[in-house]
């Protein structure tokens, strides 16, 4: 989903980009990836496990693609000299803070895929001393099955939905993540921990009725519920804010508020 955005992104702003998938190459291989790398100037990965419940069950596997990788991809720009970004999560903090998570908070993830992540983000900065990890969280976009796609179709299918309101975020579209990864590159941007979130907070309950209004449907249909009714094998943080003070002093423009972005993101998201 965010991959997709970014090779976009980056061809506009005039890159030569070579885009590959899972099936041009397995990051698990550390020669295809020395292989791959080679000839770029940059190499920003947006490969992962990202089944967050599946992972609880199978940490190895996600351990595999979300540590090993970043580990074989910055063990490469290293030998040639290329930036690496590695994109992380908001999952690599314990969810329980109550104002916004600087970039230097130290991790404490709680999840089986959070442990992974922040392991990825050791590794690629173990191996290669230029990589700018950029969290993101909540993502949304058209390239990829999300939470503003599924609210649509189930409203389509039933008349009112029980969604969450004791998880809050920053909800936030694939293309602005990609933006900024673009931006951070045009503005040699140190090495360093980034975060690129939408600015403001939402539950998921208030971004489902954003969700709602956006379709032309009653957002009262949307009902409340907690995470305790609603029990998932992975837990979910309950605080996903992220600040922003890293892009500011590089001079990379913020992403902007949620429900801005939305309204502008909704029309391509949703006809997906
Ligand atoms: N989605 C979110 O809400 C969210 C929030 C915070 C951070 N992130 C991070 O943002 C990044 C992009 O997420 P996304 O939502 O765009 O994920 P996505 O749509 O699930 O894409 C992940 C991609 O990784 C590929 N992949 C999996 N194993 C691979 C391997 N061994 N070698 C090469 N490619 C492999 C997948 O290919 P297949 O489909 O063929 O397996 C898929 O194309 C990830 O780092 C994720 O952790 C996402």
């Amino acid at each position: 989903m965010l991959g997709q955005d970014v090779a976009e992104a980056a061809a506009r702003a005039g890159h030569d980009v070579t885009a590959v998938g899972s099936s041009a190459l397995d990051v698990l291989d550390a020669d295809a990836c020395r292989a791959r790398v080679a000839g770029h100037d940059v190499v920003v990965n947006c490969a992962a496990y990202t089944a967050v419940d599946d992972a609880e069950h199978d940490e190895p596997a996600a351990f595999a693609v979300n540590a090993l990788g970043p580990a074989h991809l910055a063990a490469a720009c290293a030998e040639t000299g290329a930036r690496l970004v590695q994109v992380s999560t908001d999952y690599v903090f314990d969810g329980t803070a109550d104002e916004p998570y600087p970039e230097r908070a130290p991790v404490a993830p709680r999840s089986a895929y959070g442990r992974t992540k922040a392991a990825g983000e050791w590794a690629a900065r173990a191996a290669h001393d230029d990589v700018l990890v950029v969290r993101t969280a909540w993502l949304y976009g058209a390239g990829g099955r999300c939470f503003p796609r599924t609210i649509a179709a189930a409203l389509s299918q039933r008349d009112t939905l029980e969604v969450v309101a004791d998880q809050v975020g920053q909800p936030t579209w694939t293309v602005d993540v990609a933006r900024v990864v673009v931006d951070l590159l045009a503005a040699g941007a140190a090495a360093g921990t980034y975060h690129a979130t939408s600015t403001g907070q939402a539950t998921w309950h208030a971004f489902a009725q954003e969700v709602a209004r956006a379709v032309g449907a009653d957002p009262a249909r949307i009902r409340e519920t907690t995470s305790e009714a609603y029990v998932r094998p992975a837990p979910r943080p309950a605080w996903s804010v992220l600040g922003h003070d890293a892009l500011g002093a590089v001079g990379v423009a913020p992403i902007g508020a949620w429900e801005r972005r939305f309204a502008e993101a909704a029309p391509s998201v949703l006809a997906g």
